[in-house]
């Protein structure tokens, strides 16, 4: 891909024992700070989804890493942003799943209202770790009857095997680590 995605790598900086002892935290500050870097992202991403599939309805995107990567990316394909939020913060009737984390427990919500019965969705969020909360965010889409056409993320942290998690859902990730 012409260096574009050694560019989007090489602003992916580690950070060792965060948050907790032991994990190796993955932050894409430095990605989301050069403007560059952050636009050969997105773009690699559209160029992906847009090869891959012939039609997308909506980008649904996971509190909070991956509100940075989905709203410029559904804009770019020209599609609509719908959110996956941490328990209690979207009003109205919603859908919620708890899950368990890398490190702890929590809650995902979606809009009961969000998607109708059989639109393609992508889910798009900045890492894939044990796969929980991917696997938490699949399920509220499910119980949408939506159509989730494809799993995405940036990084996929290979040894943790999330991705086993999503099967049979489609899943792709830009960058991995082991
Ligand atoms: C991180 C990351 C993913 C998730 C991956 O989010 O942004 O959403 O963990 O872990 P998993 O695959 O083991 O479930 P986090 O919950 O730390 O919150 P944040 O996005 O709000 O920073
Ligand atoms: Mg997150």
């Amino acid at each position: 891909s012409d260096g574009r995605l050694q560019r989007v790598r090489d602003r992916v900086r580690p950070f060792p024992d965060f948050p907790p002892p032991g994990v190796l935290f993955r932050d894409i500050s430095p990605l989301l700070k050069d403007p560059v870097a952050f636009k050969a992202l997105i773009d690699l991403l559209e160029e992906h989804l847009r090869a891959s599939f012939p039609r997308i309805d909506f980008i649904a995107g996971l509190d909070s890493r991956g509100f940075l990567i989905g709203p410029p990316l559904a804009q770019r394909l020209g599609i609509g942003f719908v959110p996956i939020r941490k328990k209690g913060k979207l009003p109205g009737p919603t859908e919620s799943v708890s899950y368990s984390l890398e490190y702890g427990k929590a809650e995902l919500e979606i809009q009961s209202d969000a998607v109708e019965e059989g639109q393609k969705v992508v889910i798009v969020d900045d890492l894939l770790a044990t796969g929980g909360t991917m696997c938490a965010a699949c399920e509220l889409l499910k119980r949408l009857k939506a159509e989730i056409v494809e799993c995405l993320v940036v990084i996929e942290l290979k040894s943790l095997k999330g991705s086993e998690k999503l099967k049979p859902i489609p899943f792709y990730s830009l960058l991995q680590y082991d």
